[in-house]
């Protein structure tokens, strides 16, 4: 991406309209967006850094893996933290409430690549730290569910090719219930 072509306010702001018109049982609507772009992105990005040096064991630390969290964030014009709030109550499933973020994850990517904007989610597991929940100002029940990216492409790359298993593998005609 071209961290450097910002992605216009109202372009943004569509895209976050039709996040919150995902699919949500019982109305709860957990999905919560915390959204870094200009200098905040650094702040991310030594947040994560600082994290996870204080979260390693000396014996598991690897610089490259501090490098790149220290890297990513910049690396797009805008990312946000995935987000979901955990209703009070507590009446609905929290796989139910995991899908429905997803749901709303799947808006987010489908109307920034209808404008021609590329977007990536990432889950680096520093996220279910403590004090990753506490920078992104998270409730005890609410959980960070990834980092997801939006930018332009830059000039000289293609749009990465995808690669996808044909979907006939994952599809079942169930004609035969009615044998
Ligand atoms: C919930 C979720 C978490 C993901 N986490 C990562 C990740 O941490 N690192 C990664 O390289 N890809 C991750 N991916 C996969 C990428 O977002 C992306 O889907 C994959 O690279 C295939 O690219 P494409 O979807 O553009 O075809 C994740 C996908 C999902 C749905």
């Amino acid at each position: 991406m071209d961290s450097e072509r910002e992605v216009p306010k109202e372009i943004l702001h569509q895209i976050m309209e039709n996040a919150n018109w995902a699919p949500t049982h019982g109305l709860t609507e957990p999905w919560r967006f915390k959204i870094f772009t200009g200098k905040s992105r650094k702040i991310l990005a030594e947040k994560l850094m600082c994290t996870y040096l204080e979260n390693t064991p000396e014996n598991a630390f690897s610089q490259a893996k501090m490098d790149k969290l220290g890297r990513n964030p910049l690396l797009a014009p805008v990312i946000m933290a995935v987000c979901l709030h955990r209703d009070r109550n507590g009446n609905i499933p929290l796989v139910e409430e995991i899908e429905s973020v997803a749901c709303s994850v799947q808006n987010i990517h489908l109307t920034a690549s209808a404008v021609g904007l590329g977007g990536f989610w990432s889950t680096p597991k520093i996220l279910e730290t403590n004090a990753i929940k506490e920078f992104l100002r998270l409730g005890n029940e609410d959980l960070c569910l990834g980092l997801f990216y939006i930018g332009w492409l830059k000039s000289n790359e293609n749009m990465p090719k995808g690669n996808r298993t044909p979907v006939s593998g994952k599809i079942e005609w169930c004609d035969f219930v009615s044998d």
